[in-house]
């Protein structure tokens, strides 16, 4: 009776340690054959009811059947770890052909990829590049280009003053007084770089950057600036876009304009961005008052010149649809990383 149990508990064990899917499942099966309170063991209880002859006998078939499944324990172990050892060394195989990940490179600020696109425009026109210094002489930044004394510009709450008599430059105009005092004429310069008011909004930086160009030569009229400008305008934001002049006050051109071109989200239709009136504006305009030509010791009307200037930061609003000014100086990451050239 109990020989016959000893044999299907070998057999059903034997079948159940070589079946085992996973070292769990075959640690289980030791603990239910072979621990303390397993089928071995309860087996070897019923030895005592057996008689006294049979019972070294049956003591000992327990024992051979206990090694035999001790055996095919070790075995299926060791054929198990070997699968999972090789299943896992499969599902973390490296691919090494795969490509890299690629790392984030960096990108230029949008103030830069704007400032250059304007250079190429213009250099096809002849112009070359003069950035002059941060803080001017009051003389440069507001005397030559004809701002008077009592002018709202000179205003200490328009203005940075480093001390009576030099400011942190408001625009770019002091660098026309410095092409004209030192450069042959005819000349076609621009002027650009940072300039600084005491302003700041959602529109407003008190820090931002100017772009201008001057042209003198004999016979320069409104008709060249109008033309140099549109160009301009259609080269850097592209076809179909119309520009405008409205008449407007700088004391260093006479006449002088406000530029607005046509909205190049809405393409004159009426949008946020153009505040639902087809038009932007994006600068400053004129021909050069012929005092300015005076205060640079430029004969007038043999020499003649237009000048015009525009906000960096704004055309790149219009060109890439920017929401807010304040963007450009944070400098956060998650915001430059979309002007990938
Ligand atoms: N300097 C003017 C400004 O900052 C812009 C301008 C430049 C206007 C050249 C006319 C000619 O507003």
């Amino acid at each position: 009776m109990s020989t016959t149990k000893l044999e299907s508990i070998k057999d059903a064990a034997l079948t159940a340690i070589k079946a085992a899917p996973s070292s769990k499942e075959l640690y289980d099966l030791k603990v239910q054959y072979l621990g303390k309170s397993g089928s071995l063991t309860e087996i070897m209880k019923e030895m005592a009811s057996l008689p006294k002859e049979e019972k070294p006998l049956f003591g000992k078939k327990v024992n051979e059947v206990k090694a035999l499944l001790e055996q095919a324990y070790t075995e299926a172990e060791e054929a198990l770890k070997k699968k999972e050892i090789s299943s896992k060394m499969a599902a973390e195989e490296i691919d090494m052909t795969l490509p890299a990940m690629s790392r984030f490179k960096g990108t230029q600020h949008p103030v830069h990829i704007v400032t250059e696109e304007i250079f190429t425009v213009m250099a096809r026109l002849g112009y070359s590049i003069r950035t002059g210094p941060l803080i001017e002489k009051d003389y440069y930044n507001f005397e030559a280009l004809n701002i008077p004394a009592d002018h709202p510009a000179r205003d200490m709450q328009d203005t940075f003053y480093i001390d009576k008599s030099h400011v942190l430059r408001t625009h770019t105009s002091p660098i026309q007084i410095h092409s004209l005092e030192t450069e042959k004429l005819p000349l076609r310069v621009i002027g650009t770089g940072p300039v600084f008011r005491s302003d700041s909004d959602i529109s407003h930086l008190p820090n931002f950057h100017q772009i201008e160009a001057l042209c003198v030569d004999e016979k320069v009229s409104m008709a060249d600036l109008k033309g140099t400008i549109s160009f301009f305008v259609r080269e850097f934001f592209g076809p179909g876009l119309k520009t405008r002049f409205r008449p407007s006050f700088f004391p260093f051109t006479e006449p002088s304009a406000e530029v607005d071109c046509s909205c190049p989200i809405c393409k004159g239709k009426g949008c946020s961005l153009c505040k639902q009136s087809g038009w932007i504006e994006i600068g400053g305009c004129g021909l050069v008052n012929p005092k300015v030509f005076q205060a640079a010791k430029i004969e007038y009307p043999k020499w003649q010149g237009f000048a015009f200037g525009f906000g960096i930061e704004r055309m790149a609003i219009i060109k890439y649809g920017i929401e807010d000014i304040r963007l450009f100086p944070e400098n956060d990451v998650r915001f430059l990383r979309q002007f990938v050239k």
